[in-house]
């Protein structure tokens, strides 16, 4: 019997997981080449860089990351559903695979001294409070350099967080190509 071409297959698989953690995954199909453009081009990333991803799903992301000059053995991926972590460590098997709830592991990256010079974040902030949300972009930016960027997409139409004097934000044009469509916004250390 012949396999579906691994594109189909992984987004059966996540729609599949969508039915199954509607919430969690937040999204019938992974994001579209447009939107990990844009979160790639966002990030300001080098070859050689050291990044941080939450909620990498099927790896779509991963993948641009490895296509950008990332090596590999430079990537921690925190993803939270099992079956997602699985396939993960398989089609990635030098990165460092954490599986857990990013909002605590974010906790302890920070105590355990690690640094990165920058973070992509697929999680669905949108599903929770003002309050959980700063917390996420503030234990992000805690960990990176400080010139380091924490890209996190959306589809709500306003900001995520209200203006903070902590970190400078920006947003990129909506990405009408992605289902549903999509914005990046960047986040960075406000440092003066
Ligand atoms: C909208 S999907 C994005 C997947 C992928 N980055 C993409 O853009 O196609 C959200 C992802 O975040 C994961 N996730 C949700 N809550 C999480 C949490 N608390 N910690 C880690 N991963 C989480 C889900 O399992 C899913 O893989």
């Amino acid at each position: 019997m012949t396999s579906l071409p691994k594109s189909i297959a992984e987004k059966f698989k996540f729609f599949w997981a969508w039915i199954k953690s509607p919430a969690s995954v937040a999204s019938v199909v992974p994001s579209s080449s447009e939107l990990t453009a844009a979160m790639i081009e966002a990030s300001g990333l080098k070859p050689g860089d050291r990044i941080l991803e939450l909620g990498p799903g099927t790896g779509v992301f991963t993948r641009a990351l490895l296509d950008s000059g990332i090596e590999e053995d430079q990537l921690v991926l925190v993803e939270f559903s099992p079956e997602f972590a699985d396939q993960l460590r398989q089609d990635f098997p030098k990165a460092k695979l954490v599986e857990g709830d990013a909002f605590l592991v974010l906790k302890e990256l920070k105590q355990e001294g690690e640094r990165f010079s920058a973070a992509l974040s697929g999680l669905p902030l949108l599903m929770f409070t003002e309050d959980v949300r700063e917390d996420c972009i503030r234990g992000c930016l805690e960990i990176l350099e400080p010139a380091g960027c924490l890209c996190q997409f959306t589809y709500s139409p306003t900001p995520l967080v209200p203006d903070n004097k902590d970190w400078e934000a920006k947003v990129s044009e909506r990405i009408w190509q992605n289902i549903p469509p999509a914005v990046v916004w960047s986040y960075r250390k406000n440092i003066d």
